[in-house]
């Protein structure tokens, strides 16, 4: 899962585990997110702001009064999805459980609407003493997060639990968090991308101008909503790096159809966005065919037509989304696949529109479902389009 378009602020407290703070910025700004860090006093004796801002991007806020100004903990509060504590001393666990907003990390906390996560760090006898357990279970009881400390050894030559947990850690336990908050997971997605190429000897086949951009879009796009989603993706030079898309490459049309018929009966959704070869030659030459003199005619058969076989499948509570490239009666076109195929909704590119069609990082698209509802998008980017795919996805009820 990505941080893409998360707004995080690491508030760093006093402790020597806040060495790690930059590393743990760095982290999470690799896997997308904004981060702004709140420091205490304490925690500038240990690791400089200047290193934060540089990491980060943003200044670093460390007072709420600075000289003659304020520094709004409020708007701060309200700018950020998450807030995270790390690491996190005895001492302003206790001052955040009991409300004493001496430092810009708690009057920032008490202002916080969004999820609040903290990671402590202390000695083994601070972390095990009465009052620091109080601590903790009032912040629970308030709706904060707490991330298990470690084992091992600490500060103080000591051995035992209390260390931060390490910045990989975390970062895993900030996305958990947010997948469980996306409105998709749990969700099984399929989709078909990219052209299929049908062999005609062992050197030339028969393909078409399909990048699988569109496709691995959607893919995408579903994936950033939490979904688990398998992609069948024909020859495409596209790399799909993205940790909620599993991807199975293909060649054929019939070796798109074996692995989306053996896929689609456990998904919730299938969408069949691979320009797939509706013709494939009745035979294969196994050596590579020499010319002649005379001209050449290549015997085609027909493929088989995944769609509207998963069409014909279809459960109750499935969905099935279909795509058309038209050149001409593109509605007309369109609203027959729509039926023919069993769609729940189509998606209309007419290759007659500006920026729409194979090869583009945009698209055109008018999305028409078998309810009745018809909308016409604007020209936008393919990531935008796959976006308005998912939402219809997620009207017709998945
Ligand atoms: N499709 C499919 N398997 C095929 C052909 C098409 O799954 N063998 C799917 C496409 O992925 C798309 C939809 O069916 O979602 C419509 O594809 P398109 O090529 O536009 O339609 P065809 O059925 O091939 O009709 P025509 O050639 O008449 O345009």
């Amino acid at each position: 899962m990505s941080l893409a378009g998360k707004k995080i602020i690491l508030c760093i407290t006093g402790s020597i585990a806040a060495y790690k703070s930059a590393s743990l910025t760095r982290l999470l700004i690799k896997a997308g997110a904004e981060v702004q860090v709140i420091m205490t006093p304490a925690a500038t004796a240990f690791i400089t702001p200047l290193t934060l801002s540089t990491l980060s991007k943003h200044p670093v806020h460390t007072e709420v009064i600075d000289g003659d100004s304020w520094d709004n903990h409020v708007e701060l509060g309200l700018w950020a999805d998450l807030m995270l504590v790390a690491p996190c001393t005895a001492t302003t666990l206790g001052k955040m459980a009991n409300g004493i907003a001496d430092t810009m990390v708690v009057a920032t906390y008490l202002s916080a609407k969004c999820p609040v996560h903290i990671a402590p760090a202390m000695d083994l006898d601070m972390w095990k003493h009465p009052s620091t357990i109080a601590n903790i279970g009032k912040l629970q009881s308030y709706g904060n997060h707490m991330i298990p400390v470690g084992h091992g050894e600490l500060a103080s030559g000591l051995h035992g639990d209390g260390r931060m947990a390490e910045p990989e850690d975390i970062v895993q336990h900030v996305k958990d968090h947010l997948l469980q908050q996306l409105p998709l997971t749990g969700k099984k997605v399929m989709v078909t991308a990219g052209p299929t190429y049908e062999a005609i000897d062992p050197v030339r086949f028969i393909g078409n101008r399909s990048t699988g951009k569109m496709g691995i879009a959607v893919a995408k796009a579903f994936a950033d909503m939490g979904a688990a989603v398998e992609l069948i993706l024909g020859p495409s030079s596209i790399e799909v790096d993205h940790a909620g898309v599993t991807v199975t490459r293909v060649t054929s049309a019939q070796q798109m159809y074996e692995a989306a018929s053996a896929m689609y009966p456990t998904s919730d959704v299938g969408v069949m966005a691979a320009a797939v070869a509706d013709y494939t030659p009745a035979t294969v030459a196994t050596q590579k065919i020499k010319k002649a003199d005379d001209d050449l005619a290549i015997a085609l058969q027909r493929t088989i037509d995944i769609a509207a076989t998963l069409g014909k499948e279809k459960k109750n509570g499935q969905l099935l989304i279909g795509f058309a490239l038209e050149t001409n009666d593109e509605e007309k076109n369109a609203s027959r696949k729509l039926q023919k195929k069993n769609f729940d909704f189509i998606v209309l590119n007419s290759l007659n529109d500006k920026g729409a069609g194979f090869g583009h990082d945009t698209n055109k698209v008018r999305i028409i479902a078998k309810d009745g509802q018809h909308v016409e998008h604007e020209l936008k980017s393919k990531t935008a389009v796959a976006h308005d795919i998912v939402a219809e996805a997620i009207r017709l009820g998945l």
